[in-house]
């Protein structure tokens, strides 16, 4: 597993204080491991060495699943029953629902104002799912105007850090532009920077070699897998369609199970070996199969009981979530009272 060090070198140092992380996922479904490699690992670690908020993005979802209410809001537990099993300790880590701090609604509305729409529609990540999603003109409002939403999710925590995968390094800027215009307006520094922090491996084929793991293209693993699914996963990986026979040289690159090989197994020697062993010829699918589920059963061992465990007590999950969702509006609500503040929306005490 990949050190706390080397992932805190990546926070960089132009912080003086404790550096504020902020991230989260849209509940649309469990997460898996393409989620695990790309982002929750991470959060484990980090969770040690900043002050972390996650947040169980319930609003966003609602952007492009309107009338899937109920999947959205049924997919917040399972997304938090994934942070908990995976080690997110609700002790160090602030889990909360988005759509339960209204703060994140009122800054979204203020920070509306200092953006054009057609700065909005020149979002090269906006762009791509407008396509993605078949709108073309009939662009639900709320969807076009997400990454201020997100924006303000980032900036009522005063958020330094956020960990995103390299599609989201548009939101991003966006982000930063926008707390440079506010600041501007009100002519006072009530909103700070941040950062993007990628992560090493920022994309995990699915088992079917397409781009990306991904839940609704039917291509992933969850993190809750039963052995048995996870076995039929990795045999139904694709590797190298040439290589037909065992002795037949055998190709590396673009083979899922050894970009799964990479991203899982922390034996480098190990799995360097058995790369050239495969392309010499002589190393047959079925074994680098096997090598390959040993250690994803091995990883998602403790994931899957930890997570039937919490599981079978909602209660407490909803407990945490709750207490997460507060002590989020605390923070939210200070910076929100720095907002009013500055647009001089104080007109009595509230
Ligand atoms: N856009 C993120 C996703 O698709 C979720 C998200 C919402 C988020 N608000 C955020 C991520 C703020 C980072 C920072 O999963």
């Amino acid at each position: 597993m990949a050190g706390g060090i080397e992932i805190m070198s990546l926070l960089s140092m132009t912080h003086t204080n404790r550096p504020t992380i902020l991230t989260g996922d849209r509940t649309t479904g469990p997460l898996h491991l393409g989620h695990y490699i790309g982002s929750l690992r991470a959060r484990v670690q980090l969770q040690h060495e900043a002050q972390q908020f996650l947040l169980l993005a319930d609003t966003q979802a609602l952007t492009d699943n309107v009338g899937r209410h109920q999947k959205v809001t049924q997919n917040v537990i399972e997304v938090a029953l994934d942070y908990l099993a995976v080690g997110i300790d609700p002790a160090k880590s602030t889990i909360f629902i988005q759509s339960q701090v209204p703060e994140l609604a009122e800054l979204f509305q203020y920070l509306l104002n200092v953006v054009t729409v057609a700065r909005l529609e020149r979002n090269p990540t906006i762009k791509e799912e407008i396509r993605l999603r078949g709108f073309e003109r009939d662009i639900p409002a709320g969807f076009l105007t997400y990454p201020i939403s997100q924006a303000a999710d980032i900036t009522a925590f005063k958020a330094t850090h956020v960990p995103v995968g390299d599609d989201q390094l548009p939101m991003i800027e966006q982000t930063n532009e926008l707390v440079r215009r506010f600041n501007n307006t009100v002519d006072r520094s009530v909103l700070v920077e941040c950062e993007a922090v990628l992560s090493q491996v920022t994309r995990l084929p699915g088992i079917d070699g397409k781009a990306k793991m991904s839940k609704s293209l039917g291509n992933a693993i969850a993190l809750g897998a039963t052995p048995d699914e996870i076995t039929k996963a990795v045999n139904n990986m694709y590797t190298d369609q040439n290589h037909l026979r065992v002795s037949d040289p055998g190709q590396v690159e673009g083979n899922v199970v050894f970009a799964f090989l990479d991203a899982f197994e922390p034996d480098v020697q190990k799995v360097d070996e058995l790369k050239s062993h495969y392309r010499r010829g002589g190393l047959g699918d079925s074994v680098i199969k096997r090598v390959l589920n040993e250690r994803l059963q091995s990883l998602i061992e403790p994931i899957r009981a930890r997570r039937r465990e919490l599981e079978e007590d909602p209660a407490e999950v909803l407990a945490i979530l709750r207490r997460g969702t507060m002590r989020a509006r605390e923070v939210a609500g200070e910076t929100l009272s720095e907002v009013r503040g500055a647009l001089g929306l104080t007109y009595f005490q509230r």
